[in-house]
C-alpha cells in the first residue's frame, strides 16, 4: 500500500533529520513536511511542506484531505527547560496538540501514528540505574507530566479506538545536522560546536550528572524500526524504553579532548541540572529488543569520533 507521511514539527532537532531519512525511505514525494516555522533548504527544497499549526484543528483536517495522509509524525512539542519557564504554553502544546492528532486518526483513516515519549516521564523516586520499562513514574516537570499524561493518551487510543500509536521514550539527542531545541541534554551537542570553534565549553550540567543519550542515527533507526515492525509482535502501547549511551558531561568532555587537544570544559549547573536530578542514568530497554529488534550501534568513542568528523567537514 503507497504511504503518505505527514512530519509535524519538521523544523526542529529531529524533524530535520527524520525528513530526509522518511524521503529517502519512502519516496519524497510522499512524505510531506510541516512546522509553524520554514525548515532547512533540504526539507523545503526535497518535498512538500506545508505551515500548519497543530493546534488548529481546521487547518489539520484540510491537511490530512487534501494529501491523503496514512501515517503521521508528531514531533511539535516543548522540551524540558522551555517547558518549566512556559508552563501553559507547554501543557497546551504537548497535550492538546497530541489529543487534536488521537482525535482525527480515525476518522482520517490514518493507520500509524508516530509520537515521542522521553526519559522526563520518569521522576525521582524511580529507580535511577537500568530503569525498568513499567516503574514508579512520578515526573516533577510539566514536560515529564505531559509525556506521561500523553503515554497514558496513546495507549487509551489504542485500546478503546483501535489506534495504532507507536512510541518511543528517547533519551538525549545528539546530532551534527540540527540543533536541539530547548531540552536539558543539549548541552552534549552544544559542546561539539564550542570544542571546534573555541576550544573550551561552559557546561550547565554538574560534570558528574549521568544521562541517558542516543546518536541520531540510533534514534532515527529506532523510529523507522518501530514504526516497521510487525504490530502484532508489540506489546506495549504507551511507549517504549530504548537505550543508547550513558555519560556524563566530564566523560563526554574527555572523550572530545581526545581528539580536540588542550579543549577545556568548565562546570556552572543552571536550572537544568536540577531537571536532570530527576532523570535516570541508564535504561533497560530489553522488551524493546525482544519485541521488534531494536540495537543500538554507537558507543560514547564512535559517536564523538562522527560528531566530530561531520562537524569539521562541513564547517
Ligand atoms: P524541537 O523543539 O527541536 O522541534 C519541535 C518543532 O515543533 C519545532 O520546529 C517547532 O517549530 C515545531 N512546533 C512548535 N509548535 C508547533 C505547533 N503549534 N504546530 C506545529 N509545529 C510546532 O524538538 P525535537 O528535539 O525535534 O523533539 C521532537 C519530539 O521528540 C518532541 O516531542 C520531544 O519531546 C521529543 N524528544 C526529543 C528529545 C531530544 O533530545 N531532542 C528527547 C526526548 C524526546
Ligand atoms: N532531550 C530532551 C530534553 O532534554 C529529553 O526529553 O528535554
Amino acid at each position: 500500500m503507497k504511504e503518505v507521511i505527514l512530519v509535524i514539527g519538521s523544523a526542529g532537532q529531529i524533524g530535520l533529520e527524520l525528513v530526509v531519512k522518511l524521503r529517502n525511505i519512502y519516496g519524497d514525494k510522499n512524505v510531506i513536511a510541516s512546522d509553524i516555522i520554514i525548515p532547512s533548504y533540504d526539507v523545503m527544497e526535497g518535498g512538500p511542506f506545508e505551515l500548519l499549526d497543530i493546534l488548529n484543528k481546521k487547518q489539520l483536517k484540510l491537511v490530512l484531505k487534501k494529501h491523503k495522509v496514512t501515517q503521521i509524525y508528531l514531533l511539535a512539542a516543548l522540551l524540558s527547560a522551555t517547558a518549566e519557564y512556559h508552563p501553559e504554553s507547554a501543557w497546551n502544546l504537548n497535550m492538546n496538540g497530541l489529543l487534536n492528532i488521537l482525535d482525527l486518526c480515525k476518522p482520517f483513516n490514518i493507520r500509524k501514528l508516530f509520537w515521542p515519549s522521553s526519559i522526563a516521564v520518569f521522576g525521582p523516586s524511580t529507580p535511577i540505574t537500568n530503569t525498568p520499562q513499567v516503574t514508579i513514574m512520578e515526573p516533577d516537570t510539566i514536560y515529564g507530566i505531559s509525556k506521561l499524561a500523553g503515554e497514558r493518551w496513546c495507549e487509551y487510543y489504542h485500546k478503546k479506538e483501535g489506534v495504532d500509536c507507536r512510541s518511543i521514550r528517547y533519551p538525549g539527542l545528539i546530532g551534527h545536522r540540527s540543533n536541539p531545541g530547548g531540552g536539558t541534554t543539549d548541552y552534549a551537542v552544544h559542546i561539539f560546536h564550542q570544542a571546534i570553534k573555541k576550544k573550551s565549553y561552559e557546561c550547565f550540567l554538574a560534570k558528574d550528572t549521568t544521562l541517558p543519550m542516543m546518536y541520531m542515527e540510533d534514534a532515527l533507526n529506532a523510529t523507522v524500526g518501530l514504526m516497521e515492525a510487525d504490530g502484532s509482535k508489540l506489546t506495549i502501547h504507551s511507549s517504549y524504553n530504548v537505550a543508547g549511551i550513558s555519560f556524563s558531561p566530564i566523560e563526554l568532555a574527555t572523550e572530545i579532548g581526545k581528539h580536540i587537544h588542550g579543549f577545556k570544559c568548565n562546570y556552572k549547573p543552571d536550572l537544568r541540572q536540577e531537571i536532570a536530578k530527576g532523570w535516570p542514568q541508564s535504561i533497560d530497554d530489553s522488551i524493546a529488543k525482544k519485541d521488534w529488534g531494536w540495537e543500538p550501534k554507537y558507543d560514547l568513542s564512535e559517536m564523538t569520533k562522527d560528531m566530530l568528523d561531520n562537524l569539521i567537514t562541513n564547517q
